[in-house]
């Protein structure tokens, strides 16, 4: 089946194309965050203004034609409302006017099932780790639904690391900045928060800042990655030794760190444990994890009908079947 997916659940506007199983194109415009970031309105605007020519782009990379499409997929959310609605809006004008299935698809699901497709596991814990986002997850057989196994008490992990690299003035790129910065730093005792499978950021976060000209900047990157990642994967031994779980994956915006997916080899081998992951191209927001998702609901028979396809800002992930 050939099915196109758009993701706009924030500041990306990506569309993949999926052919039985494989990623055939995957295509994307973002939004330019600066030092002032999002405005809604204004990524929507954006989204809008980009979603034509970055639909052309997936399809000329696939090598198809527009009519050619068997099914649609969209972002339902979680996401900001605004640029959701310009995702659903594309999706639905492309279903009605090819006339082919429809289906809404929750984006922590499809971050979690490509990092599962490239990764070649069939039934890992989860990592999922983004700006808003910090959870571990295992998928519940009886009710096919991922059940939060623990998750961050207050701020995802991504949102962390950049707003101390906005307040440091580095470069505001999701963390990217602080892993570069933090080669050649040395480790200063900072503050770490896990409660069961749970942990808590902003603590860390306000000692960190509050340490900016006073410690080496190299020092502090160092030490609140290393910190913060130390209590991701705690949690996520925990989660191992709950489940007797022999799979692991990490997926999301920060699972494009090296250092992360570095600690969480050397637990997953500790422990006889496959390790897997996503190429980073589709560990950020992307379009083809969406189709990717589509396409096994539409294959199983769960497309939307057309009139009742909305958008949920806050869609948790356990509401959420999951169709394999
Ligand atoms: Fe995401």
């Amino acid at each position: 089946m050939l099915v196109l997916g758009i993701e706009s659940s924030a500041h990306t506007f990506g569309v993949g194309i999926v052919k039985d199983g494989e990623v055939i194109a995957n295509e994307k415009s973002m939004y330019s965050i600066g030092t002032h970031g999002m405005l809604p309105s204004r990524v929507a605007e954006f989204h809008a203004k980009v979603a034509k020519k970055v639909i052309g782009n997936a399809l000329q990379k696939a090598g198809v034609k527009i009519k050619e499409i068997e099914g649609i997929g969209y972002t339902k959310g979680p996401g900001i409302g605004t640029c959701l609605q310009i995702g659903l809006l594309a999706a639905k004008t492309l279903a009605y006017r090819l006339n082919v299935p429809i289906a809404p698809v929750n984006h922590a699901v499809a971050h979690i099932e490509i990092a599962k497709h490239f990764g070649k596991l069939k039934d890992p814990i989860a990592l999922y780790v983004s700006g808003g986002n910090s959870q571990i997850l295992k998928l519940d057989k009886l009710s096919m639904r991922y059940r939060v196994l623990g998750e961050t008490l207050d701020i995802g992990v991504g949102n962390m690391l950049d707003s101390f690299a906005r307040s440091a003035n580095l470069d505001p790129a999701w963390g990217s900045t602080v892993e570069r910065v933090a080669k050649g730093g040395s480790y200063m005792a900072m503050p770490y928060t896990v409660k069961g499978m749970d942990f808590t950021f902003t603590g860390l976060l306000t000692y960190a800042k509050r340490q900016i000209g006073k410690a080496r900047i190299e020092d502090l990157c160092y030490s609140l990655q290393e910190t913060a990642y130390a209590m991701l994967c705690e949690a996520t031994e925990r989660a191992l030794l709950l489940t007797k779980s022999k799979e692991l994956c990490v997926c999301g915006g920060v699972a494009q760190s090296t250092r992360l997916k570095e600690m969480l080899a050397k637990l997953a081998s500790l422990h006889r444990t496959k390790f897997g992951y996503a190429p980073n191209e589709f560990n950020a927001d992307n379009g083809a994890m969406i189709a990717y998702v589509a396409e096994k609901a539409l294959k199983s028979g769960h497309a939307e009908k057309l009139d009742a396809c909305t958008i949920t800002q806050k869609y948790r992930i356990e509401n959420a079947e999951v169709y394999i």
